[in-house]
Protein backbone atom coordinates (compact mmCIF):
# COMPACT_ATOMS: atom_id res chain seq x y z
CA UNK A 1 0.00 0.00 0.00
CA UNK A 2 0.70 3.36 -0.22
CA UNK A 3 -0.23 6.57 0.81
CA UNK A 4 -4.07 7.02 -0.10
CA UNK A 5 -4.88 10.69 -0.82
CA UNK A 6 -8.92 10.77 -1.23
CA UNK A 7 -8.83 7.64 1.33
CA UNK A 8 -7.08 10.60 3.30
CA UNK A 9 -9.64 13.22 2.75
CA UNK A 10 -12.03 11.05 3.85
CA UNK A 11 -10.58 9.88 6.96
CA UNK A 12 -10.06 13.05 8.02
CA UNK A 13 -13.59 14.36 7.21
CA UNK A 14 -15.16 11.59 9.23
CA UNK A 15 -13.45 12.45 12.15
CA UNK A 16 -14.38 16.23 11.83
CA UNK A 17 -17.75 15.08 11.66
CA UNK A 18 -17.29 12.80 14.32
CA UNK A 19 -15.79 15.27 16.65
CA UNK A 20 -18.43 17.55 16.18
CA UNK A 21 -20.75 15.29 17.06
CA UNK A 22 -18.76 14.47 20.80
CA UNK A 23 -19.18 18.42 21.08
CA UNK A 24 -21.57 18.02 23.91
CA UNK A 25 -20.40 14.29 25.56
CA UNK A 26 -18.85 14.39 28.81
CA UNK A 27 -16.01 11.98 29.49
CA UNK A 28 -17.83 11.16 32.81
CA UNK A 29 -20.59 9.58 30.68
CA UNK A 30 -18.72 7.62 28.89
CA UNK A 31 -17.65 5.74 31.97
CA UNK A 32 -21.11 6.07 33.29
CA UNK A 33 -22.43 4.36 29.92
CA UNK A 34 -19.33 1.17 29.46
CA UNK A 35 -18.35 0.03 32.90
CA UNK A 36 -15.63 -1.90 30.58
CA UNK A 37 -14.52 1.89 29.61
CA UNK A 38 -11.17 1.16 31.30
CA UNK A 39 -10.12 -2.30 29.63
CA UNK A 40 -11.80 -1.04 26.25
CA UNK A 41 -9.34 1.63 26.24
CA UNK A 42 -5.78 0.53 27.64
CA UNK A 43 -3.47 -1.22 25.88
CA UNK A 44 0.10 -3.19 27.76
CA UNK A 45 3.15 -4.11 26.75
CA UNK A 46 5.55 -6.18 28.54
CA UNK A 47 4.46 -4.99 32.00
CA UNK A 48 3.89 -1.33 30.29
CA UNK A 49 0.46 -0.21 30.58
CA UNK A 50 -1.03 2.29 28.78
CA UNK A 51 -4.62 3.87 29.81
CA UNK A 52 -5.66 6.18 27.48
CA UNK A 53 -10.08 6.05 28.86
CA UNK A 54 -9.62 9.25 30.35
CA UNK A 55 -9.19 10.92 26.79
CA UNK A 56 -12.49 12.12 24.94
CA UNK A 57 -12.87 9.13 22.35
CA UNK A 58 -14.91 6.32 21.88
CA UNK A 59 -15.18 3.42 19.97
CA UNK A 60 -15.81 4.90 16.63
CA UNK A 61 -13.24 7.55 17.45
CA UNK A 62 -10.37 4.87 17.67
CA UNK A 63 -12.06 3.08 13.95
CA UNK A 64 -12.05 6.06 12.61
CA UNK A 65 -8.01 6.82 14.21
CA UNK A 66 -7.17 3.66 12.56
CA UNK A 67 -8.39 4.19 8.90
CA UNK A 68 -6.77 7.27 9.02
CA UNK A 69 -3.11 5.31 9.72
CA UNK A 70 -4.14 2.65 7.34
CA UNK A 71 -4.94 5.70 4.48
CA UNK A 72 -1.29 7.61 5.78
CA UNK A 73 0.07 3.75 5.10
CA UNK A 74 1.53 4.45 8.40
CA UNK A 75 2.15 0.61 8.99
CA UNK A 76 3.79 0.51 5.34
CA UNK A 77 6.17 3.31 5.92
CA UNK A 78 7.37 1.66 9.01
CA UNK A 79 8.21 -1.49 7.20
CA UNK A 80 10.10 0.75 4.92
CA UNK A 81 11.79 2.43 8.14
CA UNK A 82 12.86 -0.84 9.41
CA UNK A 83 13.78 -1.69 5.77
CA UNK A 84 16.83 0.69 5.66
CA UNK A 85 15.13 2.96 3.23
CA UNK A 86 15.96 6.18 2.84
CA UNK A 87 12.80 7.74 4.81
CA UNK A 88 15.07 11.12 5.63
CA UNK A 89 14.39 11.88 2.06
CA UNK A 90 16.31 15.86 2.60
CA UNK A 91 19.47 13.84 3.85
CA UNK A 92 19.13 11.24 1.85
CA UNK A 93 19.58 8.59 4.82
CA UNK A 94 18.02 5.44 6.13
CA UNK A 95 16.85 5.82 10.19
CA UNK A 96 17.91 2.89 11.32
CA UNK A 97 18.27 3.41 14.93
CA UNK A 98 16.05 0.44 15.62
CA UNK A 99 19.47 -1.51 14.69
CA UNK A 100 21.27 -0.06 17.22
CA UNK A 101 19.39 -1.87 20.02
CA UNK A 102 19.29 -4.76 18.34
CA UNK A 103 20.55 -8.18 19.89
CA UNK A 104 22.76 -10.59 18.18
CA UNK A 105 20.79 -12.59 15.28
CA UNK A 106 18.56 -9.66 14.20
CA UNK A 107 18.90 -8.31 10.39
CA UNK A 108 18.78 -4.70 9.15
CA UNK A 109 20.19 -3.67 6.20
CA UNK A 110 21.21 -1.06 4.16
CA UNK A 111 21.37 -0.86 0.36
CA UNK A 112 21.65 -4.47 0.75
CA UNK A 113 24.22 -4.83 3.19
CA UNK A 114 23.87 -6.25 6.63
CA UNK A 115 24.69 -3.44 9.29
CA UNK A 116 23.83 -5.97 12.16
CA UNK A 117 28.02 -7.26 12.33
CA UNK A 118 29.26 -3.29 12.35
CA UNK A 119 26.64 -2.38 14.99
CA UNK A 120 27.38 -4.91 17.34
CA UNK A 121 31.48 -4.78 16.95
CA UNK A 122 30.66 -1.11 17.93
CA UNK A 123 28.81 -2.21 20.99
CA UNK A 124 31.64 -4.18 22.37
CA UNK A 125 33.85 -2.29 21.75
CA UNK A 126 32.26 0.39 24.00
CA UNK A 127 31.61 -1.80 26.57
CA UNK A 128 35.26 -3.40 26.66
CA UNK A 129 36.09 0.66 27.05
CA UNK A 130 33.54 0.66 29.79
CA UNK A 131 34.33 -2.27 31.57
CA UNK A 132 38.25 -1.45 31.32
CA UNK A 133 37.26 2.01 33.21
CA UNK A 134 35.22 0.46 35.62
CA UNK A 135 37.79 -2.23 36.79
CA UNK A 136 40.80 0.89 36.60
CA UNK A 137 42.93 -1.09 34.07
CA UNK A 138 42.32 2.00 31.83
CA UNK A 139 43.35 5.02 33.83
CA UNK A 140 44.45 8.43 34.50
CA UNK A 141 47.61 9.80 35.77
CA UNK A 142 46.23 9.50 39.12
CA UNK A 143 45.25 6.03 38.97
CA UNK A 144 41.59 4.88 38.14
CA UNK A 145 38.72 7.17 37.13
CA UNK A 146 36.74 8.65 39.38
CA UNK A 147 34.76 10.83 37.38
CA UNK A 148 34.04 11.30 34.18
CA UNK A 149 32.71 14.20 32.51
CA UNK A 150 30.94 14.58 29.20
CA UNK A 151 30.81 17.02 27.00
CA UNK A 152 28.25 16.93 23.89
CA UNK A 153 24.75 19.07 23.56
CA UNK A 154 21.28 18.14 22.22
CA UNK A 155 21.23 14.54 21.37
CA UNK A 156 24.57 13.96 22.36
CA UNK A 157 23.70 15.00 25.70
CA UNK A 158 19.82 14.94 26.55
CA UNK A 159 19.60 11.28 26.37
CA UNK A 160 22.54 10.52 28.47
CA UNK A 161 22.13 12.87 31.09
CA UNK A 162 18.28 12.11 31.77
CA UNK A 163 19.41 8.07 31.28
CA UNK A 164 22.23 8.32 33.83
CA UNK A 165 19.51 10.65 36.39
CA UNK A 166 16.89 7.86 35.87
CA UNK A 167 19.21 5.08 36.37
CA UNK A 168 20.80 6.51 39.46
CA UNK A 169 20.09 3.38 41.76
CA UNK A 170 22.00 1.15 39.40
CA UNK A 171 25.09 3.62 38.92
CA UNK A 172 28.58 2.07 40.32
CA UNK A 173 30.80 2.97 38.44
CA UNK A 174 33.07 6.42 38.25
CA UNK A 175 30.76 9.48 38.49
CA UNK A 176 28.88 11.29 35.87
CA UNK A 177 28.93 14.80 35.07
CA UNK A 178 27.39 17.09 32.12
CA UNK A 179 28.73 19.71 30.49
CA UNK A 180 26.22 21.10 27.75
CA UNK A 181 26.28 25.03 27.73
CA UNK A 182 28.89 26.81 25.65
CA UNK A 183 28.03 29.61 29.22
CA UNK A 184 31.59 28.82 30.80
CA UNK A 185 29.68 28.83 34.01
CA UNK A 186 28.60 25.30 33.30
CA UNK A 187 32.29 23.55 32.39
CA UNK A 188 33.74 25.66 35.03
CA UNK A 189 30.99 24.63 37.92
CA UNK A 190 31.56 20.81 36.90
CA UNK A 191 35.23 20.85 36.78
CA UNK A 192 35.41 22.66 40.15
CA UNK A 193 36.53 19.97 42.90
CA UNK A 194 37.06 17.29 39.91
CA UNK A 195 41.32 15.94 40.27
CA UNK A 196 42.27 16.49 36.47
CA UNK A 197 44.69 12.93 37.18
CA UNK A 198 41.29 11.17 37.80
CA UNK A 199 39.00 12.71 35.60
CA UNK A 200 37.83 10.86 32.29
CA UNK A 201 36.86 13.83 29.72
CA UNK A 202 34.37 12.00 26.72
CA UNK A 203 34.08 14.47 24.22
CA UNK A 204 30.51 13.56 22.35
CA UNK A 205 29.49 14.97 19.37
CA UNK A 206 28.31 13.22 15.91
CA UNK A 207 29.91 15.64 13.81
CA UNK A 208 32.45 17.28 15.65
CA UNK A 209 32.10 20.94 14.59
CA UNK A 210 29.27 21.68 16.73
CA UNK A 211 30.31 25.47 18.20
CA UNK A 212 29.54 24.45 21.98
CA UNK A 213 30.83 21.06 22.17
CA UNK A 214 34.42 22.23 20.34
CA UNK A 215 34.63 25.36 22.39
CA UNK A 216 33.70 23.30 25.87
CA UNK A 217 36.36 19.88 25.22
CA UNK A 218 39.41 23.28 24.16
CA UNK A 219 38.59 24.38 27.24
CA UNK A 220 38.44 21.24 29.24
CA UNK A 221 41.52 20.21 27.53
CA UNK A 222 43.63 23.24 28.86
CA UNK A 223 42.15 22.49 31.96
CA UNK A 224 43.54 19.09 32.05
CA UNK A 225 46.51 20.13 30.37
CA UNK A 226 47.63 23.06 32.18
CA UNK A 227 47.44 20.54 35.59
CA UNK A 228 49.13 16.92 33.82
CA UNK A 229 51.15 18.34 30.64
CA UNK A 230 49.80 18.31 27.24
CA UNK A 231 50.76 14.85 27.24
CA UNK A 232 48.35 13.73 29.28
CA UNK A 233 45.29 14.67 26.91
CA UNK A 234 45.38 11.50 25.02
CA UNK A 235 45.24 9.17 27.96
CA UNK A 236 42.14 11.63 29.70
CA UNK A 237 40.08 12.02 26.57
CA UNK A 238 37.72 9.80 24.40
CA UNK A 239 35.40 10.43 21.60
CA UNK A 240 32.28 9.44 20.36
CA UNK A 241 31.67 10.84 17.01
CA UNK A 242 31.37 9.59 13.26
CA UNK A 243 34.21 12.17 12.25
CA UNK A 244 37.12 10.55 12.36
CA UNK A 245 39.63 13.11 11.16
CA UNK A 246 38.32 16.07 13.12
CA UNK A 247 38.70 13.35 16.56
CA UNK A 248 42.07 12.86 15.35
CA UNK A 249 43.47 17.09 14.68
CA UNK A 250 41.65 17.21 18.18
CA UNK A 251 44.34 14.91 19.85
CA UNK A 252 42.38 11.86 20.85
CA UNK A 253 43.68 8.61 19.16
CA UNK A 254 41.72 6.70 16.87
CA UNK A 255 41.57 3.89 19.36
CA UNK A 256 39.91 6.38 21.65
CA UNK A 257 37.27 7.07 19.39
CA UNK A 258 33.67 5.03 19.26
CA UNK A 259 31.93 5.54 16.42
CA UNK A 260 28.19 5.27 15.16
CA UNK A 261 26.64 5.77 11.40
CA UNK A 262 24.79 9.13 9.56
CA UNK A 263 21.38 6.97 9.98
CA UNK A 264 21.20 7.24 13.46
CA UNK A 265 20.24 10.70 14.32
CA UNK A 266 21.62 12.32 17.39
CA UNK A 267 18.14 12.88 18.69
CA UNK A 268 17.66 8.72 18.39
CA UNK A 269 21.51 8.12 19.59
CA UNK A 270 21.46 7.14 23.06
CA UNK A 271 21.12 3.74 22.32
CA UNK A 272 24.74 3.89 20.52
CA UNK A 273 28.08 4.70 21.40
CA UNK A 274 26.63 8.02 22.52
CA UNK A 275 25.44 6.21 25.18
CA UNK A 276 29.20 5.56 26.65
CA UNK A 277 28.89 7.64 29.83
CA UNK A 278 26.05 5.65 31.02
CA UNK A 279 27.61 1.88 29.84
CA UNK A 280 30.38 3.50 32.31
CA UNK A 281 27.81 4.28 34.97
CA UNK A 282 25.50 1.41 35.29
CA UNK A 283 27.92 -0.98 33.61
CA UNK A 284 27.35 -3.10 29.87
CA UNK A 285 24.94 -5.61 31.67
CA UNK A 286 22.33 -2.96 32.59
CA UNK A 287 23.40 -1.16 29.68
CA UNK A 288 22.44 -4.14 28.14
CA UNK A 289 18.52 -4.03 29.74
CA UNK A 290 18.31 -1.02 28.56
CA UNK A 291 18.95 -1.87 24.80
CA UNK A 292 16.38 -5.11 25.25
CA UNK A 293 13.37 -2.58 26.80
CA UNK A 294 14.05 -0.94 23.58
CA UNK A 295 14.05 -3.44 21.52
CA UNK A 296 10.98 -5.13 22.72
CA UNK A 297 9.24 -1.91 21.86
CA UNK A 298 10.68 -2.27 18.31
CA UNK A 299 8.99 -5.58 17.98
CA UNK A 300 5.67 -4.94 19.58
CA UNK A 301 4.96 -1.71 17.30
CA UNK A 302 6.13 -4.02 14.08
CA UNK A 303 4.20 -6.98 14.87
CA UNK A 304 1.15 -6.11 17.33
CA UNK A 305 -2.04 -5.24 15.93
CA UNK A 306 -2.80 -1.88 15.49
CA UNK A 307 -5.67 -1.50 17.82
CA UNK A 308 -3.03 -3.05 20.46
CA UNK A 309 -0.41 -0.84 19.52
CA UNK A 310 0.98 1.64 22.06
CA UNK A 311 3.17 3.74 19.62
CA UNK A 312 0.38 3.73 17.17
CA UNK A 313 -2.17 4.43 19.66
CA UNK A 314 0.01 7.45 21.60
CA UNK A 315 0.44 8.96 18.27
CA UNK A 316 -3.02 9.07 17.19
CA UNK A 317 -4.20 10.39 20.37
CA UNK A 318 -1.48 13.17 19.54
CA UNK A 319 -3.19 13.41 15.97
CA UNK A 320 -6.72 13.63 18.23
CA UNK A 321 -5.91 16.16 20.54
CA UNK A 322 -3.73 17.94 17.63
CA UNK A 323 -6.05 17.95 15.17
CA UNK A 324 -9.25 17.03 15.72
CA UNK A 325 -9.22 19.19 19.34
CA UNK A 326 -7.52 22.01 18.12
CA UNK A 327 -4.87 21.35 21.67
CA UNK A 328 -1.75 23.56 21.01
CA UNK A 329 0.53 21.92 23.79
CA UNK A 330 1.08 18.61 26.05
CA UNK A 331 2.60 18.24 29.15
CA UNK A 332 4.79 15.31 29.99
CA UNK A 333 4.19 14.91 33.95
CA UNK A 334 6.34 11.96 35.10
CA UNK A 335 5.47 11.27 38.47
CA UNK A 336 9.26 9.49 39.46
CA UNK A 337 11.55 12.03 40.77
CA UNK A 338 14.04 10.14 38.29
CA UNK A 339 12.91 10.86 35.35
CA UNK A 340 12.67 14.89 35.77
CA UNK A 341 14.32 15.21 32.85
CA UNK A 342 12.11 12.97 30.53
CA UNK A 343 10.57 16.00 29.41
CA UNK A 344 13.55 17.69 28.42
CA UNK A 345 14.94 14.90 26.21
CA UNK A 346 11.31 14.40 24.81
CA UNK A 347 11.37 18.14 24.32
CA UNK A 348 14.44 17.49 21.26
CA UNK A 349 13.32 14.01 20.46
CA UNK A 350 9.42 15.66 19.54
CA UNK A 351 9.83 19.44 18.92
CA UNK A 352 13.13 18.86 16.73
CA UNK A 353 11.89 15.93 14.30
CA UNK A 354 8.25 17.35 14.03
CA UNK A 355 8.34 20.76 14.64
CA UNK A 356 7.99 21.04 10.55
CA UNK A 357 5.92 23.31 8.23
CA UNK A 358 6.33 21.85 4.71
CA UNK A 359 5.56 18.32 3.55
CA UNK A 360 7.83 15.63 2.57
CA UNK A 361 7.75 17.16 -1.01
CA UNK A 362 8.52 20.24 0.25
CA UNK A 363 4.60 22.16 0.40
CA UNK A 364 3.17 23.73 3.09
CA UNK A 365 1.66 21.89 5.38
CA UNK A 366 -2.27 21.98 5.17
CA UNK A 367 -2.66 21.44 9.38
CA UNK A 368 -0.91 22.08 12.68
CA UNK A 369 2.03 20.01 12.89
CA UNK A 370 4.02 19.47 16.82
CA UNK A 371 2.78 20.64 19.49
CA UNK A 372 4.68 22.34 21.91
CA UNK A 373 6.05 19.37 24.65
CA UNK A 374 6.70 20.54 27.99
CA UNK A 375 7.06 19.37 31.50
CA UNK A 376 7.73 18.81 35.13
CA UNK A 377 8.06 15.90 37.80
CA UNK A 378 4.66 15.50 39.56
CA UNK A 379 4.02 16.56 42.54
CA UNK A 380 6.55 19.97 41.51
CA UNK A 381 4.30 20.49 38.88
CA UNK A 382 1.10 20.66 40.72
CA UNK A 383 2.46 23.49 42.95
CA UNK A 384 3.34 25.79 39.62
CA UNK A 385 1.73 25.27 36.41
CA UNK A 386 -1.10 22.87 37.12
CA UNK A 387 -3.50 25.95 37.69
CA UNK A 388 -3.32 26.76 34.25
CA UNK A 389 -3.77 22.88 33.13
CA UNK A 390 -7.46 22.71 35.51
CA UNK A 391 -8.47 26.44 35.06
CA UNK A 392 -6.77 28.30 32.59
CA UNK A 393 -8.45 28.68 29.03
CA UNK A 394 -6.40 26.18 26.98
CA UNK A 395 -6.92 22.66 27.27
CA UNK A 396 -3.73 21.14 27.64
CA UNK A 397 -3.72 16.70 27.57
CA UNK A 398 -1.21 15.25 30.26
CA UNK A 399 0.68 11.90 29.86
CA UNK A 400 1.35 10.79 33.09
CA UNK A 401 4.09 8.14 34.02
CA UNK A 402 4.25 6.20 37.06
CA UNK A 403 5.38 3.30 38.76
CA UNK A 404 3.51 1.37 40.38
CA UNK A 405 6.15 0.09 43.09
CA UNK A 406 8.15 2.87 44.71
CA UNK A 407 12.04 3.38 43.93
CA UNK A 408 12.99 2.77 48.04
CA UNK A 409 11.27 -0.86 47.62
CA UNK A 410 13.57 -3.00 49.05
CA UNK A 411 13.20 -5.66 46.67
CA UNK A 412 14.35 -3.23 43.88
CA UNK A 413 17.20 -1.84 45.78
CA UNK A 414 18.74 -5.34 46.35
CA UNK A 415 19.52 -4.91 42.48
CA UNK A 416 21.19 -1.90 43.19
CA UNK A 417 23.66 -0.38 44.55
CA UNK A 418 21.75 1.39 47.20
CA UNK A 419 21.57 -1.82 49.39
CA UNK A 420 22.07 -0.79 53.01
CA UNK A 421 24.02 -1.81 55.46
CA UNK A 422 21.63 -3.43 57.46
CA UNK A 423 21.38 -1.13 60.62
CA UNK A 424 18.97 -0.51 62.61
CA UNK A 425 18.59 3.42 61.66
CA UNK A 426 18.83 2.26 57.91
CA UNK A 427 15.62 0.13 58.44
CA UNK A 428 13.67 3.63 60.02
CA UNK A 429 14.53 5.52 57.02
CA UNK A 430 13.71 3.17 54.67
CA UNK A 431 10.20 2.69 56.31
CA UNK A 432 9.93 6.38 56.09
CA UNK A 433 10.50 6.51 52.42
CA UNK A 434 8.73 3.38 51.69
CA UNK A 435 5.22 5.81 53.08
CA UNK A 436 5.85 7.87 50.17
CA UNK A 437 5.14 5.91 47.42
CA UNK A 438 1.27 5.41 48.17
CA UNK A 439 1.12 9.09 48.48
CA UNK A 440 2.97 9.77 45.27
CA UNK A 441 0.09 7.34 43.43
CA UNK A 442 -2.59 8.99 45.24
CA UNK A 443 -1.29 12.46 44.04
CA UNK A 444 -0.53 11.29 40.59
CA UNK A 445 -4.26 9.55 39.98
CA UNK A 446 -6.08 12.61 41.82
CA UNK A 447 -4.66 15.34 39.46
CA UNK A 448 -5.84 12.95 36.07
CA UNK A 449 -9.11 12.34 38.21
CA UNK A 450 -10.05 16.06 38.56
CA UNK A 451 -8.96 16.66 35.03
CA UNK A 452 -11.29 15.08 34.07
CA UNK A 453 -14.35 15.58 36.67
CA UNK A 454 -14.23 19.06 37.03
CA UNK A 455 -16.48 20.46 39.77
CA UNK A 456 -19.67 22.37 38.88
CA UNK A 457 -20.80 25.97 40.05
CA UNK A 458 -23.25 23.79 42.35
CA UNK A 459 -20.03 21.71 43.99
CA UNK A 460 -18.61 24.70 44.28
CA UNK A 461 -21.11 26.64 46.36
CA UNK A 462 -21.20 29.15 43.70
CA UNK A 463 -18.59 30.96 43.38
CA UNK A 464 -17.12 30.88 40.15
CA UNK A 465 -13.99 31.58 41.55
CA UNK A 466 -13.77 27.78 42.39
CA UNK A 467 -14.88 25.92 39.21
CA UNK A 468 -13.15 23.63 37.61
CA UNK A 469 -14.51 22.87 33.87
CA UNK A 470 -13.38 19.29 33.93
CA UNK A 471 -13.49 16.89 30.98
CA UNK A 472 -10.00 17.53 29.90
CA UNK A 473 -7.93 14.66 28.75
CA UNK A 474 -4.80 12.75 29.78
CA UNK A 475 -2.99 9.56 29.17
CA UNK A 476 -1.27 7.00 31.90
CA UNK A 477 1.59 5.39 31.27
CA UNK A 478 2.12 2.93 33.98
CA UNK A 479 5.27 0.65 34.84
CA UNK A 480 6.30 -1.07 37.17
CA UNK A 481 9.80 -0.15 38.16
CA UNK A 482 12.45 2.44 36.20
CA UNK A 483 14.62 -0.34 35.88
CA UNK A 484 16.89 -0.28 32.63
CA UNK A 485 14.63 -2.46 30.77
CA UNK A 486 11.56 0.18 31.63
CA UNK A 487 13.58 3.33 30.35
CA UNK A 488 14.10 1.46 26.96
CA UNK A 489 10.72 0.72 26.53
CA UNK A 490 9.41 4.54 27.68
CA UNK A 491 12.08 6.17 24.90
CA UNK A 492 11.36 3.63 22.11
CA UNK A 493 7.91 4.17 22.59
CA UNK A 494 7.87 7.97 22.61
CA UNK A 495 10.38 7.96 19.21
CA UNK A 496 7.76 5.93 17.39
CA UNK A 497 5.16 7.76 18.52
CA UNK A 498 6.98 10.68 17.13
CA UNK A 499 6.96 8.23 13.80
CA UNK A 500 3.28 7.90 13.64
CA UNK A 501 2.57 11.26 14.19
CA UNK A 502 5.28 12.19 11.54
CA UNK A 503 3.69 9.72 8.96
CA UNK A 504 0.26 11.28 9.27
CA UNK A 505 1.04 14.64 8.81
CA UNK A 506 3.27 13.44 5.85
CA UNK A 507 6.67 15.35 7.19
CA UNK A 508 10.33 14.30 7.68
CA UNK A 509 10.60 13.72 10.66
CA UNK A 510 14.74 12.68 11.04
CA UNK A 511 15.76 16.47 9.73
CA UNK A 512 16.53 19.82 11.87
CA UNK A 513 17.09 22.43 9.21
CA UNK A 514 15.62 24.70 11.30
CA UNK A 515 18.26 24.79 13.82
CA UNK A 516 20.93 26.33 10.95
CA UNK A 517 19.69 29.98 10.48
CA UNK A 518 20.71 30.52 14.25
CA UNK A 519 23.95 28.74 14.27
CA UNK A 520 25.04 30.66 11.17
CA UNK A 521 23.98 34.09 12.52
CA UNK A 522 26.02 33.14 15.72
CA UNK A 523 29.00 32.60 14.14
CA UNK A 524 28.70 35.85 12.13
CA UNK A 525 28.02 37.81 15.10
CA UNK A 526 30.83 36.45 16.77
CA UNK A 527 33.25 39.40 15.57
CA UNK A 528 31.06 41.92 15.96
CA UNK A 529 30.25 41.19 19.72
CA UNK A 530 34.24 40.88 20.23
CA UNK A 531 35.29 43.69 18.56
CA UNK A 532 32.16 46.00 17.91
CA UNK A 533 33.05 46.11 14.33
CA UNK A 534 30.87 45.91 11.74
CA UNK A 535 27.56 46.91 13.80
CA UNK A 536 26.12 49.67 11.28
CA UNK A 537 25.56 46.68 8.94
CA UNK A 538 23.20 45.08 11.54
CA UNK A 539 19.57 45.68 12.36
CA UNK A 540 19.12 48.45 14.51
CA UNK A 541 18.04 45.95 17.76
CA UNK A 542 21.22 44.02 17.01
CA UNK A 543 23.71 46.54 16.76
CA UNK A 544 21.89 48.37 19.99
CA UNK A 545 22.48 44.99 21.93
CA UNK A 546 25.88 44.59 21.29
CA UNK A 547 26.57 48.00 22.04
CA UNK A 548 24.77 47.71 24.92
CA UNK A 549 26.60 44.85 26.10
CA UNK A 550 29.91 46.33 24.99
CA UNK A 551 29.15 49.08 27.60
CA UNK A 552 30.00 51.88 24.52
O1 LIG B 1 20.72 21.13 17.59
C1 LIG B 1 21.03 20.60 16.37
C2 LIG B 1 21.84 19.35 16.46
O2 LIG B 1 22.31 19.06 15.19
C3 LIG B 1 21.07 18.18 17.05
O3 LIG B 1 20.26 17.54 16.14
C4 LIG B 1 22.17 17.35 17.58
O4 LIG B 1 21.69 16.38 18.46
C5 LIG B 1 23.03 18.40 18.23
O5 LIG B 1 22.97 19.49 17.34
C6 LIG B 1 24.45 18.01 18.50
O6 LIG B 1 25.15 17.66 17.33
P1 LIG B 1 26.53 16.93 17.38
O7 LIG B 1 26.36 15.59 18.02
O8 LIG B 1 26.99 16.81 15.95
O9 LIG B 1 27.49 17.78 18.19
Amino acid sequence: MTRNSSALDTAWAALRAHHAGLASTRMMSLFEADKGRFEAFSASTDGLLMDYSKCKVTVETRRLLLALAEAADVQGFRDRMFAGEAINLTENRAVLHAAIRAPKGARFTLGGQEVMADVLAMREACFAFAREVRSGKIAGAGGAFTDVVNIGIGGSDLGPVMAAEALRPFHDGPRLHFVSNVDGAHLADVLKGLDPARTLILVASKTFTTIETMTNARSARTWLARALGEQAVSNHFAAVSTAREKVEAFGIPASRMFGFWDWVGGRYSVWSSIGLPLMIAIGPERFAEFLAGGHAMDRHFREAPAEQNLPMLLGLIGIWHRNLCGHPSRAVIPYAQRLSRFPAYLQQLDMESNGKRVTREGEPVSMPTGPIVWGEPGTNGQHAFFQLIHQGTDIIPVEFLLGAKGEDDPAHKARSSEVDSGSREDFAFEKALSAHHPLLVANCLAQSQALMRGRTLAEAGGNPHRVFPGDRPSITLVFERLTPFVLGQLIALYEHRVFVEAAIWNINAYDQWGVELGKELATKLEGPVLTGEGLETLDGSTAGLIRRIRGE
